[in-house]
């Protein structure tokens, strides 16, 4: 038996892989683009092992993507890849448009075609996971309830407006042409591997080197926070026991404003790393907001638990310890990430602030 991952060399597709494989004698075909996202040293501890195999390349080519199916016949497609970062949206949409609209039109028609051509028994076992975004549910205010699955698409970034173009395919693939999608609406997820681009790991490689802690607008934005083992494992149970068709959305129950989620770092690293020059939330730096910078997201996740029995095992305490040890114990992971390309974006993002 096979599945084959989109982009499972970036931060929620490499914990995938490496927990699957930690657990299970299933072979998993890697198809990534290897962008500046991708990582293959994300991988290392499965690099010896003849289940993982690494297929560089585009989910837009669809002569790649048909061979890659017609080769290794997957049970399953758990759809990763994507250009995931808002900042970089708003600096430059054209990947967002291509990778996350584009190319997952392309993953859908081979996939129908690959599918379409399976026996009875192969072909309705056949999933297609679709891995998704609350920010298609836009913005909530402070008294709004969390996000259900009925939630209106208020997409307001062009990030957000991709992902959700990209839900919107899936779902007509399933009404129209019949294939056996899931689609899950996940909230931010933080873990190993992450790269430091995203709030949690910038905030923690910073403040090791000595760096301004940049906070954008007021800190009071809320986000709810994933650890990623957890999203893992909801995506483990909706590909065994979801129901064809259906959305689920997928959270942590852990809202907090970011000056929190910054302040609680900064606390964890004066315990584990204590800076002789004085504590580390004497590094936060409050800078511009982010153009269209969506107040508040909340996940209401009460139908993948109604259905699947799926809750997160870690709290925000126990997994951002956890986090945080993950990347003092890996230093050289950290400096071979934070690559010239890395600086520029930095750079690009941070120097006008
Ligand atoms: P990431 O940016 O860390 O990794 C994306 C991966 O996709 C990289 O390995 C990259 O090389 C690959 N990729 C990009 N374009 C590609 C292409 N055209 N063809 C093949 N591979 C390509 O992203 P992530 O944080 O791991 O997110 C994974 C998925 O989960 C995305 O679809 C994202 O929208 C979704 N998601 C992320 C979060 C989060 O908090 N990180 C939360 C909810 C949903
Ligand atoms: O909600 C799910 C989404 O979470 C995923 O779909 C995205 O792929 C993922 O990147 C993430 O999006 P966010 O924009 O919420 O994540 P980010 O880590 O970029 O920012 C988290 C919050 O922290 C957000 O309110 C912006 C703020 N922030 C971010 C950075 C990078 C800062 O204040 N300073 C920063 O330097």
């Amino acid at each position: 038996m096979t599945i084959l991952v989109t982009g499972g060399a970036g931060f929620i597709g490499s914990n995938f892989i490496l927990d699957w494989l930690s657990s299970r004698d299933e072979r998993v075909i890697n198809l990534d683009k290897l962008t500046y996202a991708g990582n293959i040293d994300n991988l290392r501890d499965v690099a010896q092992n003849g289940l993982h195999v690494l297929a560089q390349g585009d989910i837009g080519d669809r002569k790649l993507t048909d061979w890659l199916l017609a080769l290794h016949r997957p049970r399953a497609v758990i759809h990763f890849a994507a250009e995931s970062h808002v900042d970089r949206s708003i600096h430059g949409p054209g990947d967002f448009i291509q990778t996350n609209i584009v190319g997952t039109y392309n993953l859908l028609e081979s996939v129908r075609a690959y599918w379409s051509e399976l026996a009875g028994g192969e072909k309705n076992a056949f999933r297609f996971i679709h891995v998704s975004t609350d920010e298609v549910y836009g913005s909530l205010g402070d008294e709004d309830p969390a996000f259900t699955e009925s939630k209106t698409y208020e997409p307001n970034s062009p990030y957000s407006a991709s992902k959700a173009a990209s839900d919107h395919l899936v779902r007509a693939w399933h009404h129209t042409y019949g294939l056996p999608v899931l689609t899950t609406n996940c909230s931010n997820n933080y873990g190993p591997y992450q790269f430091p681009e995203k709030l949690i790991p910038l905030v923690i490689t910073n403040a090791l080197s000595g760096k301004a802690l940049p906070i954008y607008g007021d800190g009071m934005n809320v986000r709810d926070w994933l650890y990623v083992g957890d999203h893992c494992s909801a995506i483990r149970e909706v590909l065994a026991n979801g129901r064809i068709g259906e959305t689920y959305n997928i959270g942590g129950w852990n809202e907090m404003p970011n000056i929190e989620i910054v302040r609680t770092i900064c606390r964890i690293l004066d315990r584990l790393r204590p800076d002789p020059d004085g504590p580390y939330e004497r590094l936060i730096s409050f800078v511009t907001d982010r153009p269209g910078h969506d107040r508040r997201y909340a996940i209401d996740a009460r139908k993948v638990e109604r259905e699947l029995g799926w809750r997160p095992a870690e709290t925000f305490a126990t997994g951002i310890e956890k986090t945080v040890s993950w990347y003092l114990d890996n230093p050289e992971w950290v400096e071979r990430v934070r690559t010239g390309d890395y600086r520029e974006w930095v750079d690009r993002n941070y120097s006008q602030r």
